[in-house]
């Protein structure tokens, strides 16, 4: 059929939604692939790995949004949101990964009701459930960034040390005078 003959898509504002999401998720995969690399290159162990399963957690989570686009016979829009940035202090990485949490998990509770009130419940159920690991990473990135706040420098330098949570958990348990 000719494109411009054919019935709208009544799906098409998910569809919308989705390749919004998408684009939020291919840019904070690459900027979390950025700060792994980073923090690789610092040593910094634990926050590298952190940022590397992060990475790949969003680019999962560009798979599911660009199945279920195809799912709703829309073409997926696979460009990012946001060019990289380039951001290389540590307490500033950390911030900017929770900024973007943020505004992704606020966006994705917005995306949910609209296509609820579409009446697409499948695509309101995989923004409820991807917001869900969106949260998991806000948590993580929090954290860390309270660890930094709290240690320093000494946090950093266990890291490249042990290259652990291990280092974290030591130092925490020290500070809070916890026995073993
Ligand atoms: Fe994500
Ligand atoms: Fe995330």
């Amino acid at each position: 059929m000719d494109k411009d003959k054919r019935p709208k898509n009544k799906y098409q504002k998910s569809i919308d939604l989705l390749n919004d999401a998408v684009g939020k998720e291919i840019a904070t995969s690459l900027q979390y692939m950025y700060f792994h690399t980073h923090f690789e290159d610092s040593r910094y162990e634990y926050l590298s790995s952190i940022m590397r399963d992060s990475s790949i957690a969003e680019m999962r989570h560009i798979e599911e949004f660009a199945d279920r686009i195809l799912f709703l016979e829309g073409d997926v829009d696979m460009n990012p949101e946001f060019r990289t940035l380039q951001v290389t202090e540590p307490a500033e990485m950390l911030r900017l990964a929770i900024k973007l949490e943020q505004n992704t998990i606020i966006a994705y509770n917005e995306a949910s009701r609209i296509c609820s009130e579409n009446g697409d419940a499948v695509s309101h159920k995989m923004f409820q459930d991807i917001i869900v690991d969106e949260e998991r990473h806000l948590d993580t990135f929090r954290t860390e960034l309270q660890n930094l706040t709290d240690y320093g420098k000494d946090y950093l330098a266990l890291q490249s040390a042990a290259g652990s949570k291990h280092a974290a958990r030591e130092m925490h348990r020290h500070a809070h005078g916890e026995q073993e």
